[in-house]
């Protein structure tokens, strides 16, 4: 969480769930935050009730329809949530359309193992519990995606959780768009 403590400027957050991440922002970032589940986003209005949080504003919506303008952010931040969209390729496409040239992506998701045996019982898996766990698919593979535009990796970090190893990525938006 500390990656979001130093943003400022113009920010993007899909998929906020139970919005864990709001407590997060310094005041000086002006968050946008979009989320499919509308329960999730009438919870999170009263989470900022709470927090006293006026620098984040709600949006029922989709990631692979942005209800944003091209080139608008400084940073977009998801978490856990290209593993459970319908489409990847499209919420990473709308992603690269709606960052500033030189803006930045921050993703932590689950990935697909580079171990035989957990890829295995990943792919396995998936299909009948992915219906039963809000979509997730334990086989996803989100920099493949994230790659599928032409951002520059900056940096990656892997941490080993049995069926849900998790990727850390910071990406880039190249200068020239
Ligand atoms: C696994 S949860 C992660 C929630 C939160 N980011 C976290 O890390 O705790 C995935 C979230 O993404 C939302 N979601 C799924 N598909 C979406 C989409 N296409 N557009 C926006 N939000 C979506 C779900 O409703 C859910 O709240």
């Amino acid at each position: 969480m500390s990656a979001l403590e130093g943003l400022s400027g113009e920010v993007l957050e899909i998929g906020f769930g139970d919005g864990e991440t709001f407590a997060c922002y310094a005041d000086s970032a002006r968050v946008q935050a979009v989320e499919k589940d509308e329960k999730a986003v009438n919870r999170a209005a009263r989470l900022l009730e709470v927090l006293r949080k006026t620098n984040i504003s709600l949006h029922h919506g989709s990631a692979e329809t942005l209800p944003f303008e091209d080139n608008r952010f400084d940073a977009v931040c998801i978490s856990f949530l290209l593993c459970s969209v319908d489409d990847q390729t499209r919420a990473v496409a709308e992603i690269y359309r709606v960052l500033k040239p030189g803006g930045k992506l921050l993703a932590i998701e689950h990935t697909l193992s580079n171990r035989v045996m957990i890829r295995s019982a990943q792919r396995i898996l998936t299909p009948p519990l992915a219906p039963l766990s809000g979509n997730c698919h334990l086989d996803s593979e989100p920099l493949k995606a994230i790659l599928s535009r032409p951002f520059q990796i900056i940096r990656t970090e892997s941490m080993p959780f049995f069926l849900e190893p998790r990727l850390f990525v910071e990406a880039k938006k190249g200068a020239g768009g």
